[in-house]
């Protein structure tokens, strides 16, 4: 089995206004290495399918799974632990912590997951790598939007995952500072690390070995 599998993967939200269905049995296969762009307008699914993907969202039905781990087969603190310790995900939102500084943000997400310690130094040498080292004692409202991104991705890889899951993370950026997003996890990925990445068509595409095209819930082109 490859190290990423959706097998007819389904999710309909239950609204007021009705079932919407947001993947309509999807399979997909991904092998760890590779770099892939999912893409398609908006509202066809491509978040709801990372967010399957990375064990945060339960399906309606089919399964997920990931370096032989079914994802929901697991109890929901299972699932945590196991994504602590394998998955990192960037939002296209950031979501930092706001009342924490840069380095907590980021040395904090190494302590959940159970038998990981909280690694302030790997923090902080990411940080570095990240350009990013007189940032470490500043809030996320002080910081621009490409330093919060930036250590947004430091907090995704702080715990060495598998796999990085990224969901428009360069949506928010100049030119400059989504090709230096794309670099890190261009770098993530050269060095063995898998990347899922939701892009708009934008040249950060460029940097995948694939791309996955998504549309009213169905994988078009893979
Ligand atoms: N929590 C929710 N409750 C109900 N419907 C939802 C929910 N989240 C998403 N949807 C609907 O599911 C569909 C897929 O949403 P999703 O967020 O996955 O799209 P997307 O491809 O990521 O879009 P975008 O490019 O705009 O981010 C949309 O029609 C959306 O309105
Ligand atoms: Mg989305």
């Amino acid at each position: 089995m490859s190290f990423l599998n959706l097998h007819q993967l389904t999710k309909h939200y239950r609204t007021k206004g009705g079932n919407v269905e947001a993947l309509n049995s999807v399979d997909l296969s991904i092998d760890a290495g590779e770099f892939v762009a999912i893409q398609g307008p908006s509202g066809c699914g491509k978040t709801t399918l990372l967010l399957a993907l990375g064990g945060m969202l339960r399906p309606t039905s089919g399964s997920v799974t990931v370096d032989d781990t079914e994802l929901y087969r697991l109890s929901s603190r299972e699932r945590a632990a196991f994504r602590a310790n394998s998955i990192g995900f960037v939002f296209q939102m950031f979501h930092l912590v706001p009342y924490l500084s840069i380095l907590e943000n980021i040395w904090l997400g190494s302590g959940v997951g159970g038998n990981t310690k909280p690694d302030k130094e790997r923090a902080q040498t990411l940080l570095d790598q990240l350009g990013m080292a007189d940032r470490q004692h500043h809030l996320p409202s002080e910081l621009s939007a490409g330093e919060k991104q930036r250590a947004a991705v430091a907090r995704a890889m702080i715990n060495q995952p598998k796999v990085i899951l990224a969901d428009e993370p360069t949506g928010n950026l100049d030119p400059n500072n989504a090709s230096d997003v794309v670099r890190y996890l261009q770098e993530f990925n050269r060095d063995g690390g898998t990347v899922v990445m939701v892009t708009h068509g934008t040249n950060a595409d460029l940097a995948a070995n694939r791309v996955v095209q998504l549309e009213k819930g169905q994988i078009i082109s893979q």
